[in-house]
């Protein structure tokens, strides 16, 4: 039985009568490794030494990863996000993110509280950017960025609110925060409501991308900076009306074209909407570059796209992924979703020893 625990197993060298083993009903795909790994085998069967690593106590089942594809998404079972983990749970969970970049946890019911407790287990949290919009009552906790298209009265929002119009930004490829000098790390999107059809959120692998870029081009990128500016993916869509106070309040930033994700060590492009021109480029140049690179990396073989569920919790990496949402018939359906974000450990250019010179 390589690469798997059966729910019981018979010793029938020994001649004994059957052994039942407690273990999982389901087939944890890292369950041996677990065993091994968080030290759960209490004890051991000395009839059959197949059955040697193998629980025969009750075993608190370790968490099932299951891939969706090979090397950018999977789903995670086996858990309950609402109550406090088991630390080899964690350990598991952040093993799967460091392969896969986006992690699909289904059926989950968890509260605001619950949601930014799993949250703060990746880092501290960011507050969210609508606390600089004076115009706007909070729905959710500030702790996190409101994605539904609900006004504060959990009513469908008008076709010209503000709110809708700024939430069309995330129909743009992007990634969460890089126009914050310290940008996302991760995004914890929870999905309380959905709309029958529409609604979907595309996923695309950065860390793919870049390692199918012609050696020449991924030397021409090295060391580049490009600048990030929330104001640059609404400017996009002709969304301009924006007051000092909200322009001031979120500067552009610099942030690396490529950087590496010091868990796995794997290089990836780092691209958004968001981003405008490239430091030490004439802008046209660097526009160019960057329009054509967010067209190389959102290419079908690097992307995923999530349907959702209700009570779907879904994670990604934004140092190296581009999300962005699909259309849905907005102004009649209600799509509730909040999301949690944990904030990187310092600027990209920093965490790749860039110095940007003064623009
Ligand atoms: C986000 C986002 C897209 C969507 O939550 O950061 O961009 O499909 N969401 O809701
Ligand atoms: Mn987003």
């Amino acid at each position: 039985m390589p690469g798997s625990l059966q729910q019981s197993h018979s010793c029938s060298n020994s001649g004994s009568s059957e052994i039942r083993l407690l273990v999982s009903p389901t087939l944890p795909i890292y369950s041996k490794a677990c065993v091994a790994r968080y030290g759960r085998v209490k004890s051991s069967c000395t009839i059959c030494p197949q059955a040697s690593k193998m629980a025969v106590e009750e075993l608190p089942m370790a968490i099932t990863v299951c891939p969706v594809t090979p090397s950018f998404v999977a789903e995670i079972g086996d858990i309950d996000l609402s109550r406090p983990l088991e630390p080899a749970d964690l350990v598991a969970i952040k093993d799967a993110f460091t392969t896969y970049a986006v992690l699909i946890f289904p059926d989950q019911h968890l509260s605001q509280d619950q949601h930014l407790d799993f949250a703060k287990t990746f880092g501290p949290l960011e507050t969210t950017i609508a606390l600089f919009r004076k115009d706007t009552k909070l729905r959710v906790r500030k702790e996190f960025a409101d994605v539904s298209n609900l006004d504060p009265d959990n009513a469908v929002w008008g076709e010209n609110s503000r709110q809708r119009l700024f939430q069309l930004g995330n129909r743009l490829w992007h990634t969460d925060s890089s126009f914050k000098r310290l940008p996302a790390r991760a995004s914890l999107l929870y999905a309380r409501s959905i709309p029958p059809i529409g609604g979907h959120t595309e996923f695309a692998d950065e860390r793919a991308a870049y390692e199918a870029l012609p050696e020449n081009m991924k030397r021409r990128l090295q060391g580049l900076v490009a600048e990030h500016s929330i104001f640059n993916s609404r400017a996009r869509l002709g969304f301009t009306e924006f007051s000092d106070e909200e322009r001031q309040g979120m500067p552009p930033v610099p942030q690396a074209l490529v950087r590496t994700i010091p868990e796995s060590g794997r290089k990836s492009l780092y691209l958004a909407s968001h981003a405008g021109r490239i430091f030490g480029m004439p802008e046209p140049d660097g526009r160019a570059l960057i329009d054509g690179l967010i067209a190389h990396a959102t290419q079908r073989q690097f992307v995923y796209t999530h349907r959702w569920r209700v009570n779907d919790l879904v994670i990604w990496d934004n140092r190296c992924t581009m999300h962005r949402g699909s259309e849905f018939d907005d102004l009649r359906w209600k799509r509730d979703m909040q999301r949690a974000t944990v904030s990187d450990v310092a600027n990209t250019c920093e965490q790749e020893g860039i110095t940007v010179a003064a623009a």
